[in-house]
């Protein structure tokens, strides 16, 4: 069996979608994959009363109880590789990992970021695409490299800027995508046999 590990802050919604996907096409029977855990940064993560409502181990560790970057990452790891996972996913976890950590995981880290990257690595993606006027936004699906939002890009998806639209009303057009790429995108990388 191929462990999936996937990492979260916050709401969790790509996690539970990814999720959903794994149970409707029987990604364990199917693609001999399945989701070992569902990992949080923030122990008060509402994703992980999600993961457990879906049958997955959940595991908090809180960035603000290490004192630098590189210890809270060595303990991640530690965490992550109790399942020995094939691939890990970002998904929403709001932490800059260390380059060791990214060198570790070289190949089989992936992360989703809400928009048309190369255009908008970094933070506020949404209100800075409105700012300058963009006609349209988007998401990306992309290996983690030791650059922040860099990566070679795996999937995208483009949505409309609407006359009126707020930072919020864009970036749930935005996750509406992201819920249905996300999922293909790491169904597609068992696919291809990593
Ligand atoms: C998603 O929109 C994801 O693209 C974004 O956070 C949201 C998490 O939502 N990720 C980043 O901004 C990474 N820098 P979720 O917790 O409901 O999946």
């Amino acid at each position: 069996m191929k462990n999936l590990v996937i990492l979260i802050s916050g709401s969790g919604s790509n996690m539970a979608a990814i999720a959903r996907a794994a149970q409707k096409e029987n990604w364990q029977d199917k693609l001999g994959v399945r989701i070992a855990a569902v990992i949080s940064n923030k122990p008060e993560a509402p994703g992980l009363a999600l993961a457990r409502e879906l049958g997955i181990a959940t595991d908090a560790l809180s960035h603000r109880d290490f004192s630098s970057r590189e210890a809270f990452d060595a303990v991640l790891m530690a965490r992550i590789e109790r399942h020995a996972p094939q691939l890990v996913v970002l998904a929403g976890f709001m932490r800059i990992l260390t380059p060791g950590f990214v060198q570790h995981y070289a190949g089989r880290l992936i992360n989703i970021h809400p928009s048309l990257l190369p255009a908008f690595a970094g933070l506020h993606t949404h209100q800075r695409a409105i700012d300058l006027g963009c006609r349209v936004a988007g998401t990306t699906v992309h290996q983690v490299t030791a650059e922040l939002d860099h990566g070679h890009i795996l999937a995208q998806a483009a949505v409309p800027v609407l006359p009126g639209d707020t930072a919020e009303t864009l970036a749930a057009r935005v996750l509406t995508q992201e819920h249905l790429i996300y999922p293909q995108a790491v169904r597609s990388f068992f696919m291809r046999g990593a």
